[in-house]
């Protein structure tokens, strides 16, 4: 299992030291809300890129807007790895075009009252598919643990259609929780609140890895 630190938790006063204590995780998670696809607002692309400048973990980037399409050129930094949109926002198939231009890999993300038949459209283009698993918005919520449902599905639907994408869960993951995803076929878990509650990251993502 890979894990992709969300630093909406950290603590953003110290955030070399922060990015320095997870930085043999395999990816680093940026949530990006806009304060209307979300009833939260976190970070813009010049934070990210001070966080991109700090790290050499590829950048698993969430964007949580309404218009994902008018910030794809903002965040499609060196070292972004993946740009995830909703599909409950606008614009789905021009940003996945917008997204592939930049030579960066397509993320798709639902909410947790959102079927995976509204991915099938684009699920060939996608590199990674997340599946939500608390209401995007904040960290430190409960684990929804019927979201499996949907990976379950997705893994059966990559191989019955012979498609390459990775199954990534989001929210409420902790030591726990991380058991159930393993089995129901994820590839990489987002941490946030689990993670930056503890002293020894280094060795929670070791535990968390399995
Ligand atoms: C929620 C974000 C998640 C969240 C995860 O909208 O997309 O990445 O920060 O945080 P925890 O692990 O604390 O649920
Ligand atoms: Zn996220």
């Amino acid at each position: 299992m890979k894990i992709a630190p969300s630093v909406l938790t950290a603590d953003f006063t110290d955030l070399k030291h922060e990015l320095e204590s997870i930085d043999h995780a395999d990816f680093i998670h940026l949530d990006i809300m806009d304060g209307h696809f979300v009833p939260n607002l976190s970070f813009g692309p010049s934070i990210a890129e001070s966080i991109r400048r700090r790290t050499a973990l590829p950048l698993d980037i969430h964007l949580m807007v309404t218009d994902p399409l008018h910030w794809i050129d903002g965040f499609a930094l060196p070292g972004t790895a993946i740009i995830t949109i909703h599909t409950e926002a606008n614009d789905t198939a021009k940003t996945i075009a917008a997204i592939r231009d930049k030579g960066i890999g397509v993320g798709l993300s639902i909410k947790p009252g959102t079927p995976v038949t509204a991915l099938e459209p684009w699920l060939h283009e996608a590199a990674l598919v997340l599946v939500m698993t608390v209401e995007p918005g904040f960290g430190g919520q409960a684990f929804m643990p019927d979201m499996l449902d949907k990976v379950r599905t997705l893994v059966k639907l990559r191989k019955e259609k012979n498609l390459m994408y990775q199954i990534e869960v989001d929210g409420g993951i902790n030591d726990v929780t991380i058991k159930a995803c393993r089995e129901a076929g994820v590839d990489i878990a987002v941490v946030g609140s689990y993670l930056f509650d503890q002293k020894d990251r280094k060795a929670v993502i070791r535990r968390l890895r399995g």
